[in-house]
């Protein structure tokens, strides 16, 4: 299929550019251990102008990103500050963040599960029902565009309106008729009132005073990009540490790259997803990859459940039936159920339905053959895998779980600390 041709492509640009991100970096990382007065005693503030080497430099200590991982793009509109961070991790876990003071972002972000929540689907703060598996947040960052499937979400601030705002379905409720009523509780609040002054100082001489969405969404973006997840097993063996996987591990992952399992078309590079963006990707080189990876082919007319065709929804052309944007799988192991519906139980499973090319469902309305979906990926033929090559590669998927990255205070919940 020309599409897939496309993508093929587009993955060797991607690694290259990461080559040059890695060389880049380990330049970088020479300028922290010759300048490290200058740097302690560098405040971070978006409106200091700095040099651009200067700037990555403090990004990197800010996001405290290891040298295999390259700089995240950040918008110019949002630059990152320790304020905003720290405001913005007060709002990830603020049950008054929704209309009726139920849930935070943390109701459906479970730090423990790489920040997916253990379920199919969630249900929002006022009991709707969710048609989507929540998402694990591991790197977050560097995505090119957001959620499942939706390509018009290119930057976390677009896409963290709909927790917050969106009235069907609901999750957290902050409707318009909501909106004065959920800013209110903020602005009588007087530790608050301190963490908004220190994340927006200049907003006093601005018309925007007190608290805003967009601040909310801004502090909110800010702590999503920290959560960077790179002190896996896997990140260990790609730093020299050559016993930090099996043996079992490595087949997995040469398997992993290999031409009959063929999962690297689609999971590639740092992130293991093709849908991938870093401060160095040009503009002309971004791309916002989707794919139909045969889970369902209800009517044998390619069509997926009614409830979520994918990009289908938002383009009508029948030919992006159930496709989805490729996730991350860093964490894997810790954010089951598997697939936008959460219709897949365990990692072994999913690897058995790439084996086999496709889900078929026996049975109820959505019965059908995924693996003859006629939208499906040329990537995903279907492959005679043995037993063994099956749990080498679930093995490799599980050196890529970071207990660092679940335990790690900068990311818990500071209403607990006190
Ligand atoms: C009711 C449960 C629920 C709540 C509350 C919730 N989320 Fe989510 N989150 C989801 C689901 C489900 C998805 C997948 C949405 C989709 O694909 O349309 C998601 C997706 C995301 C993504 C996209 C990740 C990616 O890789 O593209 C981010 C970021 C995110 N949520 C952050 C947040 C933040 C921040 C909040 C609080 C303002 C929040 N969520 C509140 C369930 C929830
Ligand atoms: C053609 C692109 C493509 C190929 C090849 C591919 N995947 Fe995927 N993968 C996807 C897409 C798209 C999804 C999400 C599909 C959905 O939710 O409907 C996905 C989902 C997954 C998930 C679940 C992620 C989650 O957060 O729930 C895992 C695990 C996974 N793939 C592993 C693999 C493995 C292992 C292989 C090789 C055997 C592989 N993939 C090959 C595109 C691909």
């Amino acid at each position: 299929m020309p599409n897939n041709r496309l993508y093929r492509l587009t993955s060797t640009k991607l690694s290259t550019t990461m080559v040059i991100s890695v060389i880049k970096a380990i330049r970088l990382l020479s300028f922290v251990i010759l300048t490290p007065v200058f740097m302690s005693g560098c405040d971070v503030d978006s409106s200091t102008t700095i040099s651009a080497s200067a700037d990555e430099q403090d990004l990197r200590l800010l996001l405290d990103l290891p040298d295999h991982m390259p700089i995240p793009a950040i918008p110019d509109f949002n630059p990152l500050t320790q304020e905003k961070i720290t405001l913005g991790r007060f709002l990830f876990y603020e049950t008054k963040l929704s209309a009726n003071q139920t849930q935070s972002c943390g109701s459906c972000h479970f730090q423990t599960d790489a920040f997916a929540d253990g379920i199919a689907t969630p249900t929002g703060s006022t009991g709707h029902v969710l048609a989507r598996n929540s998402q694990g947040l591991s790197n977050v960052a560097y995505n090119a565009s957001f959620t499942w499937s939706n390509d018009t979400f290119v930057e976390l601030e677009d896409q963290l309106n709909v927790p917050i705002r969106a009235d069907d379905p609901i999750e957290l409720g902050v409707t318009d008729a909501e909106l004065a009523t959920v800013l209110t509780r903020f602005d009588e609040d007087e530790e608050y009132q301190q963490l908004f002054k220190a994340a927006f100082p200049n907003s006093e001489k601005s018309s925007e005073t007190g608290v805003t969405m967009n601040k909310v969404i801004f502090s909110l973006a800010s702590f999503v990009r920290t959560m960077i997840s790179a002190n896996s097993p896997y990140d260990e063996f790609l730093q020299g540490d050559k016993e930090a996987l099996t043996a079992q591990q490595k087949q997995g992952f040469n398997l992993f790259n290999g031409e009959k399992f063929e999962c690297f078309h689609c999971h590639t590079g740092v992130n293991f997803t093709v849908s991938y963006k870093d401060a160095n990707t040009l503009t002309g080189s971004l791309v916002f990859p989707f794919f139909n990876n045969g889970l369902y082919n209800v009517n044998d007319d390619g069509s997926y459940p009614e409830v979520d065709q994918g990009i289908y929804d938002l383009s009508g052309d029948p030919a992006d039936k159930g496709k989805f944007r490729p996730p991350s799988l860093r964490n894997i192991e810790l954010t089951a159920p598997y697939m936008h519906d959460g219709s897949i139980g365990t990692l072994r499973e999913v690897v058995e339905h790439y084996a086999r090319g496709g889900t078929l469902t026996t049975s109820g309305i959505n019965a059908g053959d995924g693996k003859n979906n006629p939208y499906k990926s040329s990537f995903i033929p279907g492959f005679d895998a043995t037993d063994e090559e099956i749990d080498a590669v679930v093995a490799f998927l599980e050196s890529l779980t970071d207990y660092d990255f679940v335990n790690n205070e900068k990311f818990s919940n500071p209403h607990e600390d006190h």
